[in-house]
């Protein structure tokens, strides 16, 4: 009889122990120029926790062409995958038999380069004989900060990044309203514009925040594009080519401060004006007692839109959350999150779930692009 209590025990506590087990997700991401993987998993109280996340920035291959070249990117991720991925297993301190399931982005993105990420996802969820979860890469951006905060939805959320400029009424996983979007630019593309007219290396979006440090703002007035209308849309197209009729007559460096200082008060502007917009359209359709203000994607980490969002925030009663600055930028410890969040409700992906270049969030809004759109 003891022997059967005994045995009886250590059934239950072996029970108990799978129960209670986390999930253990690996997260890969290479839909543009950084190739990174990371392994995340939850703590005792339900929290998402980084073990890893390791990121490989192309920015050597890409600098003196100016730009992303697609197909150097792709060689790129092709050489590094592999290494990236054994890194953020190591340093995790995970076996690799533990990982739960493997979360790739699929898009949206460079084909070329998407296709690595997922092929190498794939391989390693089969191999592992574990679900593939084939992830939204601007969800990941939208989840971010769920990595170092406690978020409900639905919340708003400011999308900036180099390729998207949106805001979304996150309703639930997976369930995106789409607000306001930009019109021609991504907001992060006008800041990488910016700086390469101004001289500055690529990529060089992040360095406009230090020249703007060092110059005067009201040097010089810039457009502010359908500031008055359009809702909560953006447009930055004609704040680009009004840069480049100033930096035409441009001599002194200090000419150069004042206008990176002038380009990022229009922008606080705009986004300040924009937002303000958006929340009126965010508490008009959940109507809820606490409003939350998410802003993520590379541009997020812009200390200076940090303060100025935070600011409205505070004005306008709503809480106001940033992914941590090295977070802001593309990761995959921000794929492992939505893989984690999928995992949880069993949204798992067959293998042959294609690369797709274009992929929105709200795929019910109507397309909106280009001069000529009625606002
Ligand atoms: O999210 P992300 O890493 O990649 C995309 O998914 O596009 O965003 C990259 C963009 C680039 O355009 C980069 O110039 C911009 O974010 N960015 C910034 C700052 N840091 C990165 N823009 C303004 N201020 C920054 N501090
Ligand atoms: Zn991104």
């Amino acid at each position: 009889c003891f022997i059967l209590h005994t045995y009886i025990e250590i059934i239950l506590l072996i029970k108990t122990n799978l129960m209670n087990k986390k999930p253990i997700i690996l997260g890969i991401e290479s839909s543009c120029d950084e190739t990174a993987a990371s392994i995340i998993t939850e703590n005792k109280q339900g929290l998402p926790t980084i073990l890893s996340s390791v990121v490989s920035s192309q920015t050597d291959v890409h600098k003196e062409f100016g730009g992303v070249v697609p197909e150097l990117a792709a060689r790129s991720h092709i050489e590094k995958i592999d290494l990236i991925t054994k890194r953020a297993i190591e340093e995790s301190g995970i076996k690799m038999e533990k990982i739960d399931a493997v979360a790739s982005t699929a898009g949206p993105g460079l084909i070329v380069c998407l296709s690595v990420g997922l092929s190498f996802g794939k391989a390693i969820a089969f191999s592992l004989k574990k679900p593939f979860i084939a992830i939204n890469h601007l969800e990941g951006h939208a989840l971010s900060p769920m990595l170092n905060s406690e978020l409900s939805y639905p919340y708003l959320l400011l999308l900036i990044s180099g390729g998207h400029t949106q805001f979304l009424s996150v309703q639930g996983l997976g369930n995106y309203k789409r607000l306001g979007t930009t019109i021609d630019d991504a907001l992060g593309e006008a800041f990488d514009k910016t700086a390469k007219m101004l001289g500055i290396e690529f990529p060089g979006g992040s360095q406009i925040e230090e020249y703007a440090k060092k110059g005067d703002p009201n040097k010089y007035e810039l457009p502010k594009p359908i500031f008055y209308k359009g809702g909560c849309n953006l447009s930055f197209a004609g704040l680009k080519t009004a840069v480049l009729r100033i930096v035409k007559q441009i001599k002194t460096d200090q000419e150069k401060y004042d206008l990176a200082a002038s380009f990022q008060k229009t922008i606080e502007e705009i986004l300040y004006k924009k937002s303000k917009v958006a929340f009126e359209e965010f508490k008009r359709l959940n109507k809820e007692k606490k409003n939350t203000f998410v802003v993520a994607g590379g541009v997020a980490a812009n200390k200076r839109i940090r303060e100025v969002l935070t600011n409205l925030c505070e004005e306008e009663n709503f809480d106001a959350i940033f992914p941590p600055i090295n977070l802001c930028g593309d990761n995959a410890a921000m794929i492992a999150m939505v893989g984690l969040k999928k995992f949880k409700v069993k949204q798992f992906n067959d293998l042959d779930y294609p690369a797709k270049p274009r992929w929105a969030l709200d795929e019910n809004a109507a397309f909106l692009k280009g001069a000529g759109v009625k606002l």
